[in-house]
């Protein structure tokens, strides 16, 4: 039995075991085939409480690209890393080979030297979904830059944020994205970003439509005219194991988006582990994760998961309904897609289309299917087990956070148990606990509470970048000696979790979070805005929609055609804050909210009206204004 590759049942339980009674050996063993320029001194140390720090293979030296792409060049060198299906199906798709990534991540990397980066250095990636963003990470990561991708729909407002919070000083970019019949800005945007980020010496530009862009002389470089003539080999930096690898922003309950920092051994070590074992990966798979690599999922497991474990790794630019609601399933029939992974609110909009979109295909080269990203109902789950896998590929629904680097809780694919609506039992490593409100763990099964973590493992969040008490504080405070998820979870009659959803300020819209308090910021930039508060909603496609009752000047609209225009000038200054992904789907006008006495918003009540259970609101006499509840119900959306 290689320790690295769970099998069978039998051999999950023992992993399992060892990784929690010797977790120092079991790690050590995982972690031996990798290429490390030297080995560790110490496999795990740090506390969770009170300093919220872990460190992994401390004393380590490598570099994470090596291990993605060197290392397999003698055996695999001719194998396909890298598949790539465009927006549109006419136009050709490209295929690299592990050898011409190497070269293409070396050319880049070396681009990025001779424009000044140097190892350290944080780069904003701000590119759509085209070869170029997958080979930019890498080729940060070659030189020991931190990446910052940040997900080519948010807006200017969000890019310079995450540019100042990051102190970058240069910013990757394309000139346009394809996003089905659309095609969209891209250079622009960060144009207007840059004007609020001093910082920024270098922006360097691929060319992807052909759209002509202003380049800003002295400060923007076409990529290719950079890379005329330069070498395709480049020297990967040694990095020190906790050497940060890169930085994704999230949101949280409160204020802006903070950056998780992930380190490279740990998190190498992690992706490549749980990418092989939850999916059960062989080596002929065609593997394909739809998710944007500007989300952790698409760092993860479109990414540095398959590179590591030297697989072929689709990468998709289009949308799921361009030209039709069939293009999935084209695109898996055309490449002979053998493992899918994909969010519950894909398979739910597609769900709602004809089912002929489907039969049209053959999807004989399905063997697993994976969700992630948020719940996937009952039906959801049933619908893509039977016409998606026929019946026969298991699905393994993968419970995880952006701050844990990869997946905790899912099954293993055909080993261990696949319920619906079941994440399912913990990876070896990862030790789940289920706390009450005062923090002491609920023994046994069929129980519900706080889903925390209670050891550490190799791809726990390290720090919120420039500002590590704020990740202290959010996740190792709440409950001294955990990690605190922010998740609600059920663990079932048979000891598997279902996550049942947040328990804090957060919001899962498609899978995408964002925190109630960052949209209220967004809405009150608005000039007719006094003040908002913001809830999600059931939705039967994006699983949770955005709810958001706003007061302005000068109480509510006089009638429908002022309400109409207040309500697409909100919209509009979202969209201009954060993005379009952060649309609120219904705006209610109100004249006030409902208050305590000590003026506290009280979310349960407007929750409550949002998600239409208008029948049992509760107490509501410690009001300060009981009124304004009668009206809120009155007007509910
Ligand atoms: O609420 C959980 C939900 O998504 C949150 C993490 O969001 P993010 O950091 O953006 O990462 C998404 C991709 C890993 C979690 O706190 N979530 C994620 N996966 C699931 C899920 N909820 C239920 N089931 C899942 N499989």
């Amino acid at each position: 039995m290689s320790v690295s590759r769970i099998r069978t049942l039998e051999e999950y339980h023992a992993a399992y075991q060892k990784s929690v009674e010797d977790p120092d050996a079991f790690w050590a063993d995982v972690a031996e085939p990798f290429t490390w320029r030297k080995k560790w001194d110490t496999v795990r140390s740090g506390e969770f409480s009170p300093a919220g720090e872990s460190k992994w293979f401390d004393g380590a030296r490598l570099n994470i690209t090596e291990n993605c792409l060197d290392r397999h060049l003698a055996l695999r060198g001719n194998k396909l890393a890298l598949i790539f299906e465009p927006n549109d199906p006419k136009t050709r798709h490209l295929r690299l080979t592990y050898r011409e990534l190497y070269q293409q991540v070396c050319q880049f990397a070396n681009v990025l030297h001779a424009n000044g980066v140097e190892k350290g250095d944080r780069v904003i990636i701000y590119l759509p979904m085209i070869p170029q963003l997958a080979i930019a990470v890498l080729a940060c990561a070659r030189i020991g830059a931190v990446h910052s991708v940040v997900f080519a729909g948010f807006s200017a407002t969000a890019i310079a944020d995450r540019v100042n919070d990051a102190d970058a000083h240069f910013v990757l970019t394309a000139d346009g994205l394809n996003r089905g019949p659309k095609q969209i800005p891209v250079k622009s945007v960060v144009d207007e970003a840059l004007l609020h980020c001093p910082g920024v010496r270098r922006v360097i530009v691929v060319e992807h439509l052909g759209w002509p862009v202003h380049m800003q002389p002295g400060r923007d470089v076409w990529y290719h005219e950079e890379a005329q003539g330069v070498p395709l080999t480049c020297p990967a930096e040694e990095m020190k194991a906790e050497d940060p690898l890169f930085i994704l922003y999230t949101s949280g309950s409160t204020g802006k988006p903070k950056g998780v920092v992930h380190t490279t051994a740990g998190y190498m070590v992690w992706a490549d582990y749980t990418f092989r074992n939850v999916f059960q990966v062989e080596e002929n798979d065609v593997y394909w994760c739809t998710a944007d690599i500007g989300w952790v999922t698409g760092h993860t497991y479109l990414l540095y998961g398959p590179l590591l474990a030297g697989s072929t790794s689709l990468q998709f630019e289009g949308v799921p309904t361009y030209p039709d609601a069939g293009r999935f399933w084209e695109v898996i029939d055309k490449h002979n897609v053998t493992i899918f992974y994909t969010a519950p609110t894909a398979i739910r909009s597609l769900m709602a289309t004809p089912l002929d979109n489907v039969l049209s295909y053959s999807l004989s080269s399905l063997r697993v299917l994976g969700s992630v990203g948020e719940p996937i109902n009952e039906e959801a789950w049933h619908w893509y087990h039977t016409h998606i896998g026929k019946g026969r590929c298991p699905v393994v629904d993968t419970w995880w956070q952006t701050e844990t680097g990869g997946i905790m809780l899912s099954a293993l694919a055909d080993i261990t148990p696949s319920v619906p609506a079941r994440a399912g039992l913990p990876l070896p490593g990862v030790q789940p606990v289920l706390l009450n409100q005062d923090g002491t763990e609920i023994e046994g099964n069929d129980q519900e509470g706080y889903l925390a973590i209670k050891a550490s493992w190799p791809a726990v969040i390290r720090t919120t970048w420039g500002d590590h008490e704020r990740a202290r504080q959010t996740y190792f405070q709440p409950y001294p000696g955990y990690y605190f998820t922010g998740d609600g979870a059920r663990r079932d009659e048979q000891g598997l979790y279902r996550i049942i959803g947040r328990v804090d300020d957060v919001i899962n819209v498609s899978g995408h979070r964002f925190g109630t308090a960052e949209i209220e910021n967004a809405i009150n930039q608005n000039e007719h805005v006094v003040e908002s508060a913001v809830v999600g909603y059931p939705h039967d496609v994006k699983g949770q929609g955005i709810y958001a009752y706003v007061i302005c000047q000068g109480g509510p609209p006089k009638d429908a055609a002022e309400a109409r225009k207040w309500e697409s000038s909100i919209i509009e200054t979202v969209v201009a804050e954060i993005g379009k992904i952060a649309k609120p789907d219904k705006i209610q006008l109100v004249s006030g909210l409902p208050k305590t006495r000590s003026g506290k918003i009280m979310r349960r009540i407007l929750r409550k009206v949002a998600e239409g259970e208008t029948s049992n609101l509760g107490d509501v006499t410690t009001l300060l204004d009981p009124a304004v509840v009668d009206e809120i119900l009155t007007g509910r959306k």
